[in-house]
């Protein structure tokens, strides 16, 4: 049993220290980046320039709490580096993500950010994706219609997320739902199936877009490169 608070802070913290001046920096959600945000919002009070956007308002929240520089997405032309946490990690890099809600948004800035980091404990390697709940994010008009469907198409529970006894809305004002999924083993495959749904606005499946995965055991931190990206990108890191 590892500490999982102590691995996740060491893991964001590693992510963050890549970090360097003049960045534009996207700031994902959830636990693990809100651990390593004080070791960033430090080196900026150090002097390194930065400016942050966020994957969603918890983060701004935190973010701006710590007087990290943020601005709208819509006002920069580029985004150097990401930093976001994962759910599952399996050995290609494929993730499952968006138990925080903010899957879209996250996707949104992995589609755009030059170098996508993603900082996890060791606990959430997998050796293949599933047996676990998927995020979706889902249009409010018809919602049940799509709950159907995606329930259809996994063959298994959909769960739609509520507060106060209505649908969770998400930073985006959708709604979001989990289904029950087995066993992914391809999961660009159920990636399409998911999204050719009309209503499904986005999915916890991540395929490609990790770069560098930083695990961390609480102890020490490692290094999983994704060998296809580095080529991509001509051997640079
Ligand atoms: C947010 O929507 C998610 O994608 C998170 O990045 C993911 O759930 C990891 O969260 P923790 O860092 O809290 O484990």
């Amino acid at each position: 049993m590892i500490d999982a608070e102590r691995a996740k802070r060491l893991a964001a913290e590693a992510a963050f220290d890549r970090v360097t001046d003049g960045m534009y920096l996207a700031l994902g959600t959830g636990s693990t980046v809100e651990a390593g945000l004080p070791r960033l919002a430090a080196r900026v009070r150090e002097g390194l320039r930065i400016t942050c956007v966020s994957s969603s308002e918890r983060t701004v929240r935190m973010a701006a709490s710590l007087g990290l520089p943020l601005v709208d997405l819509d006002t920069i032309e580029r985004v150097d580096m990401l930093v976001d946490g994962a759910d599952q990690v399996a050995p290609d890099l494929a993730m499952i993500k968006g138990r925080g809600g903010a899957l879209t948004r996250e996707k949104k800035l992995a589609s755009i950010a030059g170098h996508r980091i993603y900082a996890i404990d060791s606990e959430k390697q997998v050796p293949v994706l599933g047996n676990t709940w998927l995020p979706v994010e889902l249009l409010p008009y018809g919602w049940r219609f799509t709950v159907a469907a995606i329930r259809r198409t996994i063959g298994a529970e959909v769960r739609v997320r509520e507060q106060d006894g209505a649908p969770l809305r998400s930073d985006n004002g959708n709604y979001l739902a989990d289904g029950r999924v087995g066993t992914v083993a391809e999961p660009a495959r159920l990636e399409r199936t998911l999204r050719a749904i009309p209503g499904v606005i986005e999915t916890g499946l991540f395929v490609g877009f990790a770069d560098l995965v930083i695990v961390s055991d609480g102890t020490s931190t490692a290094e999983r490169q994704n060998p296809v990206s580095r080529l991509e990108r001509g051997g640079a890191p």
